[in-house]
């Protein structure tokens, strides 16, 4: 009559359907519907042969659902991950080696990002000729050029330099 059993070991078999990694990066509690948005900030698209496992929408403890991004043999930078606060702001970051976690530690948003976003105001001077370093203010729900105060709120990974 009961199928509590089988309930139990369905929560595991989702928690499983990404394989664990050998050593890189595991970018977990990515809010659901945001992992594109993380290989687009990471600059994976596939092209470079990096081994590279999503997880969407899968089943959390903390949140309803999330995804999840492992990047095998890739550890990431602090510009990176600093942008990655921005959409996803639970994220935490796991370091892996030989198997094992070694290294975990949540995002902060900082308050300030300087050279990786570029203002999509192109009368902006930081857009322009001259050589100005980008500087966007962040909000709580977007970021804010710091030259001519253009909002950017959903559109955050269409901004990233690469
Ligand atoms: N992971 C992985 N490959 C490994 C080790 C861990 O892909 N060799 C993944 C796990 O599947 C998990 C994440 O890295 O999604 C963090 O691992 P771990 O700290 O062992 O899991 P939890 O304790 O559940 O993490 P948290 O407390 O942060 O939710
Ligand atoms: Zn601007």
């Amino acid at each position: 009559m009961s199928d509590d059993h089988d309930h139990h070991d369905g929560h595991d078999d989702h928690e499983l359907r990404v394989s664990k990694i050998s050593s890189g990066t595991v970018i977990d509690h990515v809010r659901g519907g945001q992992a594109l948005n993380v290989l687009a900030i990471l600059g994976i698209d596939g092209s470079d042969g990096e081994e590279v496992s999503v997880g969407m929408n899968v089943p959390s403890d903390r949140f309803a659902r999330k995804d999840i991004v492992k990047v095998e043999g890739r550890e990431l930078s602090q510009d990176e991950v600093d942008v990655l606060s921005l959409i996803a702001p639970d994220a935490t970051i796991n370091i892996v080696r030989d198997y094992e976690v070694v290294e975990k530690h949540r995002v902060e948003r900082p308050d300030v990002v300087e050279g990786v976003l570029s203002c999509p105001n192109m009368a902006c001077i930081s857009t322009g000729d001259e050589p100005v370093a980008s500087r966007f203010e962040v909000l709580d729900d977007g970021v804010r050029c710091a030259y001519c105060g253009t909002i950017v709120r959903d559109e955050i990974p269409s901004l990233i330099d690469t």
